[in-house]
């Protein structure tokens, strides 16, 4: 797919994320090949919906919301579900039915004990404290992805903070960072492998100016991964070659 259909797409959904983010995070799972995803913060299911309409279906979905965006009145000026079954209504009509999915209507912190344990595929789409974003990656498969949105320092600085945390403990491994989406691998061997099929497969295939990572900080760890170049700048920088 090209990022033009990402633009697209996501002007019909409405997912709060970035096109090349949805392209990155595309590839990536394709050579993962989820075969359960939770997502903590599900919202409306724009990004599930998202992925679907983008070639991905994992055989299995939990939706994880405690709708307390709805309590407090968001709605963002487009559909927002009220409850459960507002939620299970639009994903169904959004996606003719095609998802198995369940849906948990709770806070995460209430949910996250009972939680299944080994899961393939996790995304986090709120803002858990320090303990709780711990017991989520504990949850996690030895060869999990665990997607984080929001990793901006003006939008998401505490999930930042508690991310390196945990990469400096060894919990995680960094995958990818992209403009606002990010991809974390428990695995360290798991993470070379998904780098190598994934990082390759975007560059031979498109062009959107990622970079790469992959000197140790210090000699004290590895933290090769790689990012997406802040796309706004590269177009400036272009146009200005041109001028
Ligand atoms: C940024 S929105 C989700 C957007 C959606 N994932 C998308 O891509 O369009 C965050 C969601 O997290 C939910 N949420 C916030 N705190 C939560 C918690 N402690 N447990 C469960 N859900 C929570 C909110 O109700 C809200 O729907």
């Amino acid at each position: 797919m090209i990022l033009e259909q990402f633009v697209e797409i996501k002007e019909q959904t409405q997912v709060m994320a970035d096109p090349l983010d949805l392209l990155v995070t595309n590839i990536i799972l394709k050579e993962h090949a989820p075969t359960e995803i939770y997502e903590i913060g599900t919202g409306s299911g724009a990004w599930v919906i998202t992925q679907f309409k983008t070639g991905i279906t994992a055989p299995e979905y939990v939706l994880i919301d405690d709708f307390s965006w709805t309590a407090k009145g968001w709605s963002g000026n487009r559909f927002w579900p009220q409850d459960e079954l507002d939620l299970r209504n639009y994903v169904d009509e959004q996606t003719n039915h095609k998802l198995s999915f369940k849906i948990v209507n709770s806070d995460i912190y209430d949910y996250i004990d009972i939680m299944k344990s080994n899961i393939n595929t996790v995304r986090i789409d709120m803002d858990p404290d320090h303990n709780g974003f711990e017991k989520i990656i504990d949850k996690l498969d030895d060869t999990g992805l665990l997607l984080v949105d929001d990793v901006v320092f003006n939008m998401g600085l505490n999930r930042i903070v508690n991310l390196i945390d945990f990469k400096r403990q060894g919990k995680i491994y960094p995958l990818w960072i992209g403009l606002k989406e990010s991809a974390w691998v428990k695995n360290k061997d798991y993470r070379d492998q998904l780098y190598v099929s994934a990082c390759n497969t975007i560059k031979e295939n498109y062009d959107i100016g990622l970079t790469e990572y992959d000197e140790p900080y210090l000699n004290i760890d590895t933290w090769k991964y790689f990012t997406t170049r802040y796309h706004n700048f590269s177009e400036k920088f272009q146009n200005l070659k041109q001028s």
